[in-house]
């Protein structure tokens, strides 16, 4: 197994359910993949929860596996994509003191408030680009003072998921500038971290990481590591991004106005820029993107996950295309599903919002609640693109990848909702591709993010909607877009 000059890169993707492992040849050829999956814990309704040593030790035995077959002393360069906010806290003996709390754990309603209505969400955007979200890793900073004082106390050393992988692998305590936007403590428009935040989170700013672009070299890996997989010891790791800047790259998702959608666990709608910018009421997240530029996000925290919800959980069905094949009505669908299983991020910003199905009726067909599932998902990112657009944002067309990509009733329900072409990648996936990219980008395989991406992403089809379909859709998400606000007050008492 080798490349055109023999040499290998490795992307690794920190998910929420797996670590997802891709060995790359220098062309972008993917000679090997390997998927690892572990638990997420759910203490609390709207909690979430996972141990830092499965994401290690399933990380270390899926390396093993990806390089089985290969000339190991051909591996140049490691990076990383991964699940992005989450906080992993270390103490003085570098030991992991708590559970990390995830992107889509919902318990810090009420540091959010604090830090909306409190400090003001003038404040924060002025210091980091972005507003407090329930799942944002300030927020959980000031919880964890509150309701975990003895940890917080103990804390010497934040980092994001894919960081620590990266620490126990390199020693380098390090993060780059796309998952740093997410934490809230980051001023995006500068790519430093924001001292202002640091002490309204009563932190100190040496607890964080050193910050890099996510193309630049952080290290080599340990002599330990090298040991341990067979590699040689001069193997660069670049910093990496978080999951949808890294997707990001394997999509070509960089320069100005271009759009992807992920469509994993979460969901994102991601738009690439080659400025700074902010929407008017910081509905999408301004961060910074891989290619040392700019992107605005929109992120609902359940979608592929919602299908896997109602399919295998639901129906005790894992039979997806069997389950997809028998819709065949599109956009005549009188039953709707809000997918709100983990509350919603944007636009609601509302951890207590919850998944819906409504409308139906005694001829409602199992198809029926399926296609709602599909659908709900569709309309969720349409209520972003709605605020992108309303702040001058216009996009044509967009990529997709994730899980969910592969089902191609998904990408046209969402080329119909959205009345956006979709482009169809040669490979959906996403992020672990794109932390490869980056590595032979920091290996000096290719000048820049941009070229490396001119050079390896190819699309294969595209999906254009259809007019008849899209002004059917149009007309559903009218009557969708008026669920979620006759809910609301509903949900609030639900979660008393
Ligand atoms: C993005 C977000 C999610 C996670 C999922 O803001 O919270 O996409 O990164 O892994």
């Amino acid at each position: 197994m080798k490349g055109r000059d023999g040499l290998l890169y490795i992307g690794i993707d920190l998910g929420t359910s797996s670590v997802k492992l891709l060995l790359m040849d220098s062309e972008g050829n993917v000679m090997n993949t390997v998927t690892r999956e572990y638990p997420v814990y759910y203490p609390n309704p709207g909690w979430s929860e996972q141990n830092p040593k499965d994401w290690c030790d399933e990380t270390i035995t899926g390396l093993k596996e990806l390089l089985r077959e290969a000339d190991k002393t051909q591996v140049a360069a490691i990076s990383f994509g991964g699940q992005m906010h989450g906080l992993v806290i270390l103490d003085e003996d570098d030991q992991v003191i708590r559970p990390c709390i995830l992107w889509n754990d919902g318990r810090t309603m009420k540091e959010c408030e604090y830090l909306n209505e409190q400090i003001g969400k003038r404040k924060l955007s002025d210091c980091t680009a972005n507003i407090a979200f329930a799942g944002f890793t300030a927020p959980k900073l000031l919880w964890l003072k509150e309701n975990e004082p003895e940890s917080f106390e103990k804390i010497k050393k934040i980092m994001l998921p894919k960081d620590y992988l990266a620490y126990k692998l390199t020693g380098s305590f390090c993060t780059d500038v796309s998952d740093a936007s997410g934490t809230l403590l980051f001023d995006v428009k500068n790519r430093c971290w924001s001292k202002e935040m640091c002490e309204i989170c009563h932190i100190n700013v040496e607890c964080l990481p050193k910050v890099y672009e996510s193309y630049e070299a952080v290290g080599t890996v340990t002599e330990a590591t090298a040991k341990l997989l067979g590699i040689r010891a001069d193997v660069k790791v670049a910093a990496g991004a978080g999951d949808n800047a890294a997707a990001a790259v394997s999509t070509g998702t960089i320069g100005e106005g271009k759009c992807n959608i992920s469509l994993g666990t979460s969901g994102t709608i991601f738009i690439s820029s080659d400025t700074f910018s902010v929407d008017d009421c910081n509905a999408l997240h301004s961060f910074c993107n891989s290619d040392g530029k700019y992107h605005l996000m929109g992120c609902i925290l359940s979608a592929a996950s919602c299908n896997k919800w109602w399919l295998e959980d639901i129906l005790g069905t894992k039979e997806y295309a069997a389950e997809q094949s028998k819709i065949e009505r599109l956009g005549e669908n009188r039953v709707y599903f809000l997918p709100y299983l983990m509350g919603e991020r944007s636009p609601h910003n509302n951890p207590n919002a919850r998944g819906t199905f409504i409308g139906m009726t005694m001829d409602t067909t199992r198809q029926d609640m399926t296609q709602a599932v599909l659908e709900g998902v569709a309309f969720a990112f349409r209520d972003s693109l709605e605020i992108g657009k309303k702040s001058g944002i216009n996009v044509e067309r967009t990529k997709i990848c994730g899980g969910g990509a592969k089902s191609k009733l998904w990408i046209k329900i969402l080329a119909n909702v959205l009345n956006l072409k979709v482009d169809i990648l040669e490979r959906e996936e996403g992020p672990s591709l794109g932390a490869a990219i980056l590595a032979a980008v920091a290996a000096g395989e290719y000048k820049n993010v941009e070229e490396a991406t001119e050079k390896m992403v190819r699309i294969v089809e595209t999906v254009e909607p259809q007019a008849e379909l899209v002004e059917k859709y149009e007309g559903c998400y009218e009557k969708f877009r008026k669920i979620y606000p006759a809910c609301k007050d509903v949900y609030d008492l639900l979660c008393q």
